[in-house]
């Protein structure tokens, strides 16, 4: 996956074996994007893709060349001030307030490999082989400015990732207004804009909708999470692109706070992308010496329709973005005490359920909100890490030696980030509040939030939080976070560097779990954010799976889980077995329907399985074997998404995973209502080798893959073109098989290819 430049014609050539993206660099000494799509021959000489056209009333920097003018020219990082009327990349303003910059191209660095840009998170390369790397180096002499544009392009993937670096190397200081992480400018508009987007116990809906002139986007300004509300994602799909076919172009944000990811299109049909941190509520001074980084964007390109875009990302994120040692591994499946018992619990309780979690396999007890301080409720004890002694009389190391004895590990929630007034913390430390104290304060769920801004802040909740780990034998944490910013002032910061607050919060934040990974590197991290408001590649790096949603309804997971895959692998969705009725929605889905969504992702209960009955904890101890038994195949297989639930009537869902042998496919069909006389029901199939035969066998209960069973034996490409017949007896005849009534069904099939 070379990176070739042409100094004659200044072009820029990125390319592997699917994609290319070519750049050159204009008489102006700015970069001029001319290509991002299906790869081109290596030696392509696309110039002839700058388009110049003399329009009336444009502007034009060069007298004598009226047909210049960045109005109308596709740029890669385009600025403000010169002639471009749209909206830029970045904005430096100068001591005099001028905010008119003239980066020129200076230079260039090509390497094998990619660089990583600590304390932010990135994707990563574990041989220099893997990707190359671009360093673009532009200069604005006038101010002692630099600005770096990084490209790196990856082995096999179709994506290129990128960042900038603003440098203040002169005298007169600058302030940076805004600081984009890409722009990309497309020649055309003919495409639906799709975004993930939701609240609280919906999060990442599809939406999809035409790409419209003028500026659409997605954003989060609440300031510590990339939020419920949006994703830090935008993809673009050609018309008449779908799941299987057509070109789309993905863009993601490796970033966990306040985000802008924006499409704007022009009355010239030109579409400019962006994505970085949101400029609304940032400014960052720079004085001589000192650059500011921006997060990494990732950027996809597929011409296999949104399941191509989908895996680009996944093969990406889970073993290039996501780190540490549990990367790789099998998750153990859980149990959480939350909806099983809240903040009421006492050893005793927590033993009685960690008991019956262990006889029936599960291999971690994950201890919730309620074990420090004094905490019987959400208005104290946050920044009080310390466990309570009237609910767990020998402390942490106690629970998880009795914990251990029984055979399971132990797992604890924690809110770090987080002050409540009733705390030992905030009557020593008020000020460590986040927020101007000459106001009121805004509570959400009780708490406030800690001025991460401020590294001693970090410190001390770092100390508090190691000196509890250290040797308690805890091999799990669930990092939540439950409000979004509000009354953003830092005490004791310099006026000037206000505007820093937000960004310096989230690389406080990054900096905390770098150095709890460090030192405590078998950790296994979940993220958590109110259930999925942080549910980001951001997190992703340092926790390699996340609390989905705290909906944990079956119906509402199928499209939660389903919208989250366009982006995010199974590996990293924290999906459970919750209690019926559902806490979120009162639903009473039937216990195997439960099992057969949470199974695609990491799976766990959150629930009290004392409170089953002896048929239903032989379910659960069934659905467990299944889960150990083909985790690997879920976890680390490729995903394909098969029937949407946001399409038609939503009645109907499907996905599949597929072994990177294509030796074995796991699919799930989940049918919401029953409907009377429905009709016959075909559903194809994805990445299975066309070539082979498999046999597909109905897991019967959803646990147990039928041999005896009625089976078929064809070619994948049978599979794949004509699909497995699903047509059943479920239409209202009064003698059908049990297994495929009724409302909240859900059917798997286990295929095995022939001689594997
Ligand atoms: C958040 C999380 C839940 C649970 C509670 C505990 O809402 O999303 O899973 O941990 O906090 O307070």
């Amino acid at each position: 996956m070379p990176i070739e430049f042409n100094p004659e014609t200044r072009q820029f050539h990125l390319y592997n074996d699917q994609i290319s993206y070519l750049f050159d660099i204009m008489k102006n000494g700015q970069p001029e994007q001319l290509y991002f799509g299906r790869k081109l021959p290596k030696d392509a000489d696309c110039l002839y893709l700058a388009e110049r056209c003399r329009r009336d009333m444009q502007a034009c920097p060069y007298p004598d060349d009226p047909q210049f003018s960045l109005e109308h020219i596709r740029q890669e990082y385009p600025g403000g001030g010169t002639g471009d009327m749209r909206v830029p990349a970045f904005v430096l303003e100068r001591a005099d307030g001028s905010r008119i910059v003239d980066f020129r191209y200076a230079g260039h660095r090509i390497y094998a490999g990619k660089k990583e840009i600590l304390p932010l998170p990135s994707t990563y390369t574990e041989a220099p082989e893997e990707a190359q790397t671009l360093e673009l180096t532009l200069a604005d002499p006038q101010i002692g400015a630099r600005l770096i544009l990084y490209y790196t392009i990856f082995r096999g993937v179709p994506a290129v990732a990128r960042h900038a670096e603003i440098c203040c190397d002169g005298q007169e200081p600058l302030v940076l207004e805004a600081a984009m992480s890409l722009s990309l400018d497309l020649p055309d508009m003919d495409y639906d804009r799709i975004d993930l987007a939701g609240a609280w116990s919906r999060e990442r809906h599809i939406r999809r909708r035409p790409l419209e002139y003028g500026i659409q986007s997605v954003y989060s300004l609440r300031g510590s999470c990339s939020s419920h509300q949006f994703n830090p994602f935008l993809a673009l799909a050609r018309k008449d692109a779908g799941e299987k076919s057509g070109e789309v172009i993905g863009l993601s944000l490796v970033y966990s706070g306040d985000f802008l990811a924006q499409a704007e299109v022009d009355n010239f049909h030109v579409t400019r992308l962006m994505i970085g941190i949101h400029p609304q509520e940032f400014r960052w001074p720079l004085r001589q010496g000192a650059s500011f980084v921006t997060p990494e964007a990732v950027l996809v390109y597929s011409q296999e329709g949104l399941n191509g875009m989908s895996h680009a990302f996944h093969t990406l994120y889970r073993t290039r973005l996501a780190s540490g040692v549990w990367r790789d591994r099998e998750r153990p499946v859980l149990l959480n005490s939350w909806e099983a018992t809240y903040m009421r619990f006492d050893e005793a309780r927590i033993l009685g359920i960690a008991r019956k979690a262990a006889e029936l396999g599960v291999e971690l007890f994950v201890l919730d909100d309620g074990w420090f301080g004094h905490r019987d409720n959400t208005d104290s004890s946050l920044g009080d890490w310390r466990p309570d002694l009237r609910k767990l009389p020998g402390g942490i190391c106690g629970l998880s030696a009795k914990l251990k004895a029984a055979g399971i590990g132990l797992g604890l929630w924690i809110e770090p980030e987080m002050i409540s007034e009733d705390s030992d913390l905030y009557r020593a430390h008020p000020d460590w509040v986040l927020g101007d104290s000459r106001r009121t304060l805004c509570r959400v769920r009780g708490q406030y939030m800690l001025d991460f801004s401020r590294p001693e802040v970090v410190e001390a909740i770092f100390q508090q939080l190691q000196q509890v780990l250290t040797g308690s034998g805890v091999s799990y944490i669930k990092w939540d976070h439950n409000r979004s910013m509000t009354e953003v002032f830092s005490q004791g910061t310099p006026a000037a560097e206000q505007g820093c607050v937000r960004h310096r919060f989230i690389l406080g934040l990054y900096t905390l779990y770098a150095k709890l990974r460090a030192a405590f590197p078998e950790i296994l991290f979940e993220s958590c954010a109110s259930g999925g408001a942080r549910f980001d590649p951001g997190m992703l790096y340092f926790a390699p799976q996340a609390w989905t949603s705290d909906d944990t309804d079956a119906v509402e997971r199928i499209r939660i889980q389903y919208g989250s895959s366009l982006v995010y692998p199974l590996s990293s969705m924290g999906a459970h077995v919750s209690a019926v009725p559902n806490e979120q929605v009162h639903r009473c889905e039937p216990l195997r329907t439960r099992a057969a969504v949470a199974y695609f992702g990491t799976f766990g209960y959150e629930m009290d399985l004392t409170k089953l009955n002896a048929q239903e904890q032989e379910e659960v101890r069934r659905q467990i074997l299944f889960m150990k038994r083909y985790r690997r195949l879920i976890q680390q297989g490729d995903f394909y998404r098969l029937r949407d639930p946001f399409a038609g009537d939503g009645n109907t869902a499907a996905w599949m995973v597929v072994s990177p042998d294509r030796a074995q496919a796991l699919v799930a069909y989940y049918r919401i209502l029953q409907r009377p006389e429905a009709g016959y029901e075909r559903l194809p199939l994805m990445g299975l080798d066309p070539e082979r035969r498999y046999r597909a066998l109905e897991v019967k209960g959803c646990t147990e893959p039928d041999p005896d069973g009625p089976s078929a034996c064809r070619y994948g490409a049978e599979f794949c073109q004509i699909g497995l017949i699903l047509s059943d007896e479920s239409s209202g005849c009064r003698n059908a098989a049990p297994e495929v009534q009724g409302d909240y069904l859900a059917r798997m099939f286990l295929l095995c290819a022939e001689n594997a």
